[in-house]
């Protein structure tokens, strides 16, 4: 299967390109950047495919089967929807698009075009969130009724100015960035309940006076003092569906030296903290005594698992059959769709300040 990574940025060429390489059934065709000395670059680096400037140069390669999309939020959508119609299968980078709207074109794209559309949502190959998944569908926790996620960090906007703070370049702040891998977990562990209502608001606050801001960390570039900042650095909400509610607060940046993230799943008869990126404790009761332990598990590569399932549904299709029936990938467009719509309900809520129905 012969591939091509648009987007020669770091998600683009240090997770999907290395995995790439792994995987002994996939070759990378070419390195697709807009300044092409990153494409250039890129080729030089693994040694392996040819440089680009413009995707469109490629989209009728017969000879090209699948790309990764590893540019800014924004332009997920065009990308994708022009490889689709050129009969080529995608992994496009989290979030699916910068609106539900553009979601929704790329899922037509998707049916239209019988090629497989995966959102690179890596926590849906996570062993540990696997596992998570597996506790709560065994029943462990017996009912649950609340889960709440915190992503909260002390002034540590990314890139003050740049193209994470333009809603243009990114379609919004800490929840687009962060939350869109919260929400999407919780609702891969949950098997995607229906969401009913949703109550949120979102503060630009922090940085908004881009010369005055004192931060703690800035990583993704240095403070563009006459840069653009109009999109929420932190964002509260809560989500009714037809399993349990799920709130939320997050923060790229706040008045509080803290820094968390993790997701509390509350059953009636145990209970679970994921501790994001990491490992989870689980409490429960047992003969009348509270008890609470880490279960162990393997590590694994979410990255690679990721791009190993999206390689195998690829070569399945290659080999003939209907990519509405090939791909089961927890990841498939048709199924983390919802984490989109329920994204836009965020945004839409916080913005007419009232809650909003999604029934
Ligand atoms: N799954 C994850 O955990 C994760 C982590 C980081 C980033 N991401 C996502 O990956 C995407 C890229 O993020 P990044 O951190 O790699 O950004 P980046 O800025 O490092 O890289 C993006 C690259 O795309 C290039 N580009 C922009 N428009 C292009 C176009 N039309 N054609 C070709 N190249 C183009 C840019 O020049 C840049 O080199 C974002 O959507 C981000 O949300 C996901």
């Amino acid at each position: 299967m012969k591939v091509a990574i648009i987007g020669c940025g770091k998600i683009g060429l240090d997770f999907h390109a290395p995995a790439y390489l792994k995987n002994s059934n996939a070759e990378i065709k070419y390195f697709c950047n807009t300044s092409i000395q990153k494409a250039d670059a890129a080729v030089k680096r693994f040694n392996c495919g040819k440089a680009v400037r413009d995707y469109k140069e490629i989209l009728e390669d017969p000879d090209l089967d699948a790309v990764s999309v590893c540019t800014p939020n924004t332009s997920h959508a065009q990308i994708t929807i022009d490889f689709l119609n050129a009969g080529k299968s995608v992994l496009c980078e989290k979030p699916i698009a910068a609106t539900f709207e553009d979601a929704l074109k790329m899922q037509e794209a998707q049916r239209s075009s019988n090629k497989i559309l995966a959102i690179a949502l890596v926590n849906r190959y996570n062993n540990c969130v696997n596992l998570v998944k597996a506790y709560i569908e065994s029943g462990k926790l017996g009912e649950v009724f609340h889960v709440y996620a915190s992503f909260r960090d002390y002034r540590s906007i990314p890139g003050l100015g740049g193209a994470f703070t333009s809603r243009e370049a990114s379609g919004g702040g800490v929840l687009i960035d962060w939350g869109v891998h919260f929400l999407d977990a919780i609702m891969y562990c949950l098997n995607d309940p229906k969401p009913l209502t949703v109550s949120a608001e979102t503060f630009c606050k922090l940085g908004k006076n881009i010369n005055d801001y004192v931060y703690k960390n800035m990583w993704a570039g240095p403070p563009i003092k006459d840069g653009i900042y109009n999109v929420e650095d932190s964002v509260v909400g809560l989500i009714r569906t037809t399993g349990p509610v799920i709130s939320f607060n997050g923060a790229w940046a706040q008045n509080i030296d803290h820094k968390e993230k993790y997701i509390d799943f509350m059953g009636d008869e145990g209970g679970i903290r994921f501790e994001f990126g990491n490992d989870f404790t689980f409490y429960t009761s047992e003969d009348e005594k509270l008890i609470s332990y880490k279960p162990g598990f393997e590590k694994g590569n979410s990255f690679e698992n990721e791009i190993n399932a999206f390689v195998e549904a690829v070569e399945n299709l290659i080999g003939g059959g209907d990519a509405s029936l090939i791909s089961d990938l927890p990841s498939d467009i048709n199924t983390v769709i919802i984490t989109s719509e329920i994204m836009q309900a965020i945004y839409d809520s916080a913005e007419i300040h009232k809650e909003v129905s999604l029934v």
